[in-house]
C-alpha cells in the first residue's frame, strides 16, 4: 500500500579513510563547475559563521592533507581551498559546550550541489532546525541524528546514503521549481547522496561532506529487475508528506505504472 512501512533512518556505517573522497569520471567536471560558482556567485555557495574560523580551518586542513595538497589561506578561505581539492560538498559543525552535553550548530559551508535548499538559510542552526523541511524527520530520526554526532570520535568516521528522484540534473538546485518540469518518468534522474561524518580532533567540532551523483532513471532501471524492484518499493513506501518533500509525489503515479510495465 502507498506510504506504509516507511521510516527516515540514521544508517551511519564505518568508513574507511582511504576511500573518504570517490575518484569518478564527474571528479573533474564538479570541480570545474564548484570553481564556476564560487567564482560568479560566491555569496550563493559559501557562508559562515564569525566564529567558525577555527573549525572550518581544522576541516580544511584534514581535507587537504587527504588530497595530496595544502593552502597558505587561513579559516573559512583554507574551506574554499580544501572545498575545491575534492567534488564534495564541505559542512561544518562547531562542537558548544553546554550543562549537560554538546551542541553542535552548522557554522560554516561551501555548498555547490545543494538539493533545493539555500546555504544561507541554513547556517547558524543546530540540527532540528536545518532539517525543519524534512517531513517526519523529527519524529522519526531527529533525537538519533543529535546522538550519532555527539558520540561522533575522531577514530571512527561514518558515511550514509539519502536519494530522491529530481526532474532537473542540474548539480546546483538551489531552489525547488514549483511545478513539474517534465512530462514523463523516463525523463526523470535519481540523485543519491553519499555522505560522511568526521570528528575533528583539536576543536571537536564535526566535518560533514556530501557527494551528490546523478543518473537518468532510464539508465539505472537497466540495471535489471532487482533494482527496478528495489526502485519500486522505495517509491511505494513514502508517505505523502515525504514524497512531496522529495518531488516524487507529482510523479509518483506515473512512475509506479511505468516501473510495472517493465516488470511485467
Ligand atoms: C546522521 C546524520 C544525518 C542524517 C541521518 C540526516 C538525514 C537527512 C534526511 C533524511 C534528509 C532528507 C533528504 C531526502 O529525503 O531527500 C536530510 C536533508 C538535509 N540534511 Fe541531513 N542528515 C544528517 C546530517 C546532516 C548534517 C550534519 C547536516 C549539516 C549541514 C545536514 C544538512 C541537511 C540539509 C541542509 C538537508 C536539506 C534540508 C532542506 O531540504 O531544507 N544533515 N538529512
Amino acid at each position: 500500500m502507498i506510504g506504509d512501512g516507511f521510516r527516515h533512518r540514521v544508517g551511519v556505517k564505518p568508513l574507511e579513510v582511504t576511500n573518504w573522497f570517490l575518484h569518478d569520471g564527474e571528479w573533474e567536471p564538479t570541480l570545474a563547475m564548484k570553481r564556476a560558482l564560487i567564482a560568479d556567485r560566491r555569496d550563493e555557495v559559501v557562508s559562515f559563521r564569525d566564529d567558525s574560523h577555527d573549525v572550518a580551518q581544522e576541516a580544511a586542513e584534514l581535507v587537504l592533507a587527504w588530497a595530496g595538497k595544502s593552502t597558505s589561506r587561513t579559516g573559512v578561505d583554507a574551506l574554499v581551498d580544501a572545498a575545491l581539492a575534492v567534488p564534495d560538498d564541505l559542512a561544518v559543525l562547531r562542537s558548544v559546550a553546554t550543562g549537560d552535553g554538546e551542541q553542535l550548530p552548522f557554522v560554516a559551508g561551501v555548498v555547490c550541489s545543494p538539493s533545493r535548499w539555500r546555504l544561507a538559510d541554513k547556517i547558524g542552526h543546530d540540527m532540528l532546525a536545518v532539517h525543519k523541511p524534512v517531513a517526519l524527520y523529527a519524529a522519526h530520526i531527529g533525537a538519533a541524528v543529535d546522538t550519532t554526532l555527539t558520540r561522533l570520535s575522531t577514530d571512527k568516521p561514518v558515511w550514509r546514503s539519502n536519494w530522491t528522484l529530481e526532474d532537473h540534473p542540474a548539480l546546483f538546485q538551489p531552489f525547488a521549481p514549483g511545478r513539474q518540469l517534465v512530462e514523463h518518468p523516463r525523463e526523470l534522474w535519481i540523485r543519491i547522496e553519499r555522505e560522511t561524518l568526521r570528528r575533528l580532533p583539536r576543536t571537536r567540532g564535526v566535518l560533514f561532506t556530501i557527494r551528490s551523483f546523478q543518473e537518468p532513471l532510464t539508465t539505472h532501471v537497466q540495471r535489471g529487475p532487482a533494482a527496478i524492484g528495489a526502485l519500486r518499493e522505495l517509491v511505494v513506501r513514502l508517505p505523502d508528506a515525504v514524497a512531496r518533500y522529495k518531488s516524487v509525489y507529482d510523479y509518483r503515479a506515473a512512475t509506479l505504472m511505468w516501473l510495472d510495465s517493465l516488470l511485467a
